[in-house]
């Protein structure tokens, strides 16, 4: 897992807004998979800057979600469908149609999901998969003890995670019980990941994540078996990890690679 430690939320947030434009130039209809929460927002503002100053085109972009709240219907001014077009999808020139939610509301959600799963198949598969992470290591709400081969489905949601989300909602007992969420093995098929974490909050997840065993307990550990992820943090969320030298050494060497610098590298030197 390749680790970039920003120095905070704003400067890591750029530098996941440009992996992503990145790929929207290099493939202007490539598929997006989305998260809501507050992770993400800083990412989401700068991809509308470099959509609205830069022109950066979103009319061919697919986009799926992770999840979405059982029982709130699209316009319920807490659903994710609401979230995403509030802070993202109503300042872009992204086709509605394009853009993918689960139904908190469908009546069969046992279809519904295996719908779902095979909508992101007929788009060619999740390019890139934008991933928040709660305090106790869920990705989507794939809540410890998840399956790490899980697909979408219903979920019921932690008392930490109800009791993290009750700010949005005025009140725990307000917070949904269920969730639709994608699975751990559907995430892992993307074919690139970015987690995103900010804040000491977030930095025992991270540890865990990052340099913790690979366990159920911590869904977003699942991501060291991905063979793409970038874990993009910044110093506060990362204050717990204990091979911050050598992700900072891993980036150095990369930058080199990228300036085209290889000599300093030792690639091409005779060593012995
Ligand atoms: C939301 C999602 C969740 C959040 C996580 C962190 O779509 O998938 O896993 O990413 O709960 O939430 P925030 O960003 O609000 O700390």
């Amino acid at each position: 897992m390749r680790v970039i430690i920003e120095l905070d939320a704003e400067l890591a947030s750029r530098r996941c807004a440009r992996f992503v434009a990145d790929l929207v130039r290099k493939e202007p209809n490539c598929v997006l998979g989305l998260a809501t929460g507050s992770t993400p927002l800083l990412t989401y503002r700068e991809l509308i800057r470099m959509h609205k100053e830069e022109g950066l085109d979103f009319s061919q972009v697919t986009t799926f979600n992770l999840d979405e709240y059982v029982g709130l219907s699209s316009v319920h001014p807490q659903s994710y469908r609401q979230f995403m077009q509030v802070n993202l999808f109503d300042h872009l020139n992204i086709n509605p149609n394009g853009t993918n939610i689960p139904d908190g509301r469908a009546l069969d959600f046992e279809a519904h999901c295996r719908q779902y799963e095979q909508r992101i198949h007929d788009a060619g598969g999740i390019d890139l998969q934008i991933l928040g992470i709660g305090s106790d290591g869920h990705i989507a709400f794939n809540e410890p003890g998840s399956s790490l081969g899980s697909r979408t489905r219903l979920k019921t949601l932690t008392s930490e995670t109800i009791r993290d989300n009750a700010r949005f909602f005025g009140g725990e007992d307000k917070v949904p019980r269920l969730a639709v969420t994608m699975g751990v093995g559907t995430i892992l098929e993307s074919r690139r990941c970015i987690l995103l974490a900010f804040g000491a909050h977030k930095a025992a997840a991270i540890r865990d994540t990052v340099e913790g065993s690979v366990t159920a307990q911590v869904t977003a550990s699942a991501l060291q078996l991905h063979r793409e992820v970038v874990c993009i943090c910044d110093e506060a969320a990362a204050g717990l990890l204990v091979r911050r030298a050598y992700y900072a050494e891993v980036e150095r060497a990369q930058s080199l690679l990228e300036a085209g610098e290889r000599t300093q590298l030792g690639i091409g030197n005779q060593l012995g």
